[in-house]
């Protein structure tokens, strides 16, 4: 069975569950109990999957650095969807990541062909207004794509790394593509990486949230995110079934190689191009690997965890070292030592020119469906909410709204609504209704009959118009304080 994901043509996903199997994406709910506090869409089940978002929720809860990163083709009307992924990257700086947006003007001039003026338009007066609105802060970046000369140098750096092959299997390209469409690709697998560059602090987990049609991005830039780095930090496996941490080097200059080993002692074995660190139950070797970092700031940083780990190690030790106690000391030292290791690796990356990028995380959420069934498309303006949409206009297509509901009010007194497949319900899930309590309760009432559509439209729809008509002078606020936004505009 084949599910091709294409971000130009928005093919409705029906099936969840394929994007499990076929892509490698894996199931939020397991996650959220390491989540500080968990963000509305992931207690609602509206982020369904991640790929490595544990590196992020670690982040979160040992306060090392990480980032957010998002970008936004200027296509046309800034809209509810569109406030779904923005409430995601402010949601994230809020947590303490430095937060990157990319306005994706390549590949809105390449795809849509928008002129840069155009795009220009759009980009401040649709999507960055809002974003700032919703509560950006300005210690984030925003850019433009065109005026961003570290993402476009980067993006021809990476395009070494691309071949048509991957892109025609990954895109569907094919011999009518045009070359601008693909340097576009190779644009967005830099935005994605950008954060990771050393002019803002080198290496570090990134998190891209995306909806699913937004996957082959990512699954083309954590390959890229392998073959640009110098290193390789790797878990491996001898014959004996014995796991080991690896450094690979392929194609590393020799002088860099040797650099490596210098700086990591201890029990290193460099075969011609792979340095293995071997891997026993013992943590003293440890603090001789966190003295090899050079940032003062990371290294205090490792020192901590390191402590914390021995000091629990020694307290879980005798009398009785259980099983299981044994086993969480073992991973702990086990994921520490491979953060060490990248860190050291990427400084000597760094000292030598080269990269050492962590494959990007991201998370998937569901989209909405159109307010009148079936899919939102721009194309029809009453599928959805525009943030700039005339308040009075929202609430009144709130009110028009396709529900779960029975044809006859006695009819749905007897057999109940149904929430999952309303449109209205969506609106309050997805925005309107903080209070998760007031949600089940809504959903209960709806199901058991008790509830009529009228009540729902109504509360949807004073909420609605409330929301956009503080959104809107937000936006207005957010106007005059543009430039505390460094925004990169192209030159
Ligand atoms: N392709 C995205 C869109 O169609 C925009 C985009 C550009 C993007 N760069 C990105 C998304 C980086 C996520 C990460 O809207
Ligand atoms: Fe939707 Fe409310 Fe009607 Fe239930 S009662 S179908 S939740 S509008």
């Amino acid at each position: 069975m084949n599910t091709k994901l294409d971000p130009w043509s928005s093919s409705e996903i029906t099936d969840y569950s394929k994007l499990f199997e076929e892509f490698g994406i894996s199931p939020f709910d397991n996650l959220l109990p390491e989540i500080p506090s968990p963000h509305m869409y992931m207690r609602r089940r509206v982020i369904f999957g991640h790929r490595d978002y544990e590196q992020i929720a670690e982040a979160m809860r040992t306060g090392a650095p990480f980032s957010v990163m998002d970008g936004f083709m200027p296509s046309g009307k800034v809209h509810l969807g569109h406030k779904m992924v923005m409430d995601q990257i402010i949601w994230h700086q809020q947590m303490g990541a430095s937060a990157f947006v990319g306005i994706a003007d390549r590949e809105a001039f390449s795809v849509r062909g928008f002129s840069w003026q155009k795009c220009r338009e759009i980009g401040v007066e649709e999507y960055i207004l809002s974003l700032i609105a919703l509560g950006f802060k300005p210690d984030g970046l925003i850019y433009f794509q065109s005026g961003c000369e570290s993402v476009k140098d980067l993006a021809f750096e990476l395009g070494v790394k691309v071949n048509f092959s991957e892109l025609s299997a990954i895109y569907g390209f094919s011999g009518e593509t045009n070359l601008s469409h693909m340097i576009s690709v190779a644009t967005q697998a830099a935005d994605i990486l950008q954060p990771q560059l050393e002019e803002f602090g080198g290496p570090k987990p990134v998190v891209v949230p995306v909806g699913p049609d937004q996957d082959p991005h990512l699954r083309l830039t954590r390959g890229l995110a392998g073959k640009m780095s110098m290193f390789r930090v790797e878990e491996r496996e001898n014959a004996n079934g014995g796991k080991y941490l690896s450094v690979r080097g392929k194609g590393a200059p020799k002088e860099a190689l040797k650099e490596l080993k210098k700086r990591i002692p201890g029990k290193v074995k460099l075969y011609e191009e792979h340095l293995d660190v071997l891997q026993t139950p013992d943590y003293s070797f440890l603090e001789r690997f966190v003295l090899q970092i050079n940032q003062p700031e990371k290294r205090k940083y490792f020192m901590a965890q390191v402590q914390e780990i021995t000091k629990f190690a020694n307290e879980a030790k005798p009398p009785e070292f259980l099983e299981y106690e044994k086993y969480f000391v073992f991973r702990r030292i086990w994921k520490t030592t491979r953060k060490i290791l990248e860190e050291v690796v990427a400084e000597v990356a760094a000292e030598f020119d080269g990269y050492a990028f962590i494959p990007p995380a991201s998370t998937y959420h569901r989209f909405m469906s159109g307010l009148q069934g079936g899919k939102m498309s721009s194309s029809i303006p009453d599928s959805y909410i525009a943030l700039t949409d005339n308040p009075k206009e929202g609430a009144k297509k709130v009110k028009k709204a396709k529900t779960g509901g029975c044809m006859t009010l006695e009819e749905q007194k007897k057999l109940g609504g149904k929430p999952d497949e309303c449109s209205v319900f969506e609106l309050m899930l997805f925005h309107l209704l903080e209070d998760d309590e007031e949600l089940l309760e809504i959903r209960q009432e709806c199901i058991s009959g008790t509830r009529m559509c009228g009540s729902c439209k109504q509360l949807a729809a004073e909420k609605m118009y409330e929301f956009l008509k503080d959104h809107q002078e937000k936006r207005e606020l957010a106007r005059e304080h543009l430039e505390e936004y460094k925004i990169v505009y192209k030159k």
